[in-house]
């Protein structure tokens, strides 16, 4: 597997630790976490140092083997696999890429002899990464035929290459278009209270030469009712089969908008990122973090008293109803979704 310079996640040149870039010290700092035991992976997964729903598979993948190559391929090897496996699968509940890498690496491992596991746990956990690039390729082009040169796209938290491979998911037909000679007009939802889109989405687009216009969450009514909206990208945490879809906190509300200007509202979702065992979005389990967030993180005093109360939902489901197409790297499904995306999980 042959890394860049950008990859947000990767193994080290020995192969014995997993290395990633430290999101929360982004935009100021871009400095390389190199992670080898259990608790700093899953500190890792839950601090948000790697975060978006691909990159948290990716480097669950990467971990699994990591942890297993240091273990060495003893007969127990399986048991202490599952072990790790479901202590970093807790690390965050809502993104299903987590568990769903972490159950391709192990069970790449129990198909093997003993003595072969090791090697066939490093290759499968490259192969989530390399066909990752390959979805997230084929899901930017996809995108690039819904819009038009000079649209304005407003995004919300962060769906690019830091969260996913390269060209992310839903920044994809963003970054593409650069490539290609288009120019696009991005607003990019600030994102509270983790601030990934002023902190990660601004980053990227600002230093891939996109035009990029940083707004706070609630001015995303405003700038749609000026006009300057052609269409919402979004990207995906977890899809139900009913289409609906669990991004991040405030993913909704612009959908919501969008449907009362009229602007079509598009999910980016990868087909590992759709959840063959859950029907619809009353099943997706959504997780809150802590309200310190909203207070104090990121402000230099509390802008908050101590003791008050906080209610701090990491996510939100966006109905189907609100959402004008999902772009997988198979293809557009509009609606009616009917078992569209079950079809695409081979249910
Ligand atoms: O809490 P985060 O930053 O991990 O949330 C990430 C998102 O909501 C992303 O939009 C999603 O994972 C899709 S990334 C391609």
């Amino acid at each position: 597997m042959e890394y860049k310079e950008n990859d947000s996640v990767r193994l080290s040149a020995d192969g014995m630790s997993a290395e990633i870039i430290d999101q929360t010290l982004l935009p100021n700092e871009k400095k390389i976490l190199t992670l080898c035991e259990p608790d700093e992976m899953f500190e890792a997964i839950r601090s948000l140092r790697v975060r978006g729903a691909p990159a948290i598979g990716i480097f669950a993948g990467y971990c699994l083997y990591v942890l297993a190559a240091r273990y060495g391929d003893k007969d127990d090897l399986p048991e202490k696999l599952r072990e790790w496996s479901g202590y970093l699968g807790s690390a965050r509940p809502t993104a299903v890429n987590l568990t769903w890498a972490l159950e391709r690496v192990y069970r790449a491992a129990i198909s093997q002899v003993r003595g072969e596991r090791i090697a066939a746990m490093r290759r499968e956990a490259e192969n989530i990464h390399i066909q990752d690039i390959e979805v997230c390729r084929r899901i930017a082009q996809y995108g690039l035929t819904l819009v038009r040169d000079g649209d304005g796209i407003l995004t919300h938290c962060n769906a690019g290459a830091l969260a996913t491979s390269r060209y992310g998911t839903g920044l994809g037909a963003l970054l593409l278009g650069k490539e290609l000679g288009y120019e696009f007009h991005a607003y990019v939802d600030e994102t509270r209270p983790l601030l990934q889109g002023a902190r990660l989405t601004s980053y990227e687009l600002y230093e891939a030469g996109v035009d990029c216009t940083l707004i706070c969450d609630n001015m995303a009514s405003q700038v749609m009712k000026e006009g300057r909206i052609q269409a919402c990208f979004a990207g995906c945490d977890r899809a139900a089969l009913n289409g609906d879809c669990a991004n991040k906190i405030g993913t909704s509300a612009v959908a919501v908008l969008a449907k009362y200007y009229g602007i079509p509202f598009y999910i980016f979702c990868p087909i590992s990122t759709i959840d063959a065992a859950c029907a619809s979005g009353e099943n997706i389990v959504i997780e809150e973090r802590s309200g310190d967030e909203i207070k104090k993180m990121f402000f230099e005093k509390p802008i908050a008293p101590e003791g008050v109360k906080c209610y701090d939902p990491a996510f939100d489901v966006t109905d189907h109803t609100l959402i004008t197409a999902i772009v997988t790297e198979k293809g557009i499904i509009r609606p009616p979704f009917g078992n569209k995306l079950a079809e695409l999980v081979g249910g």
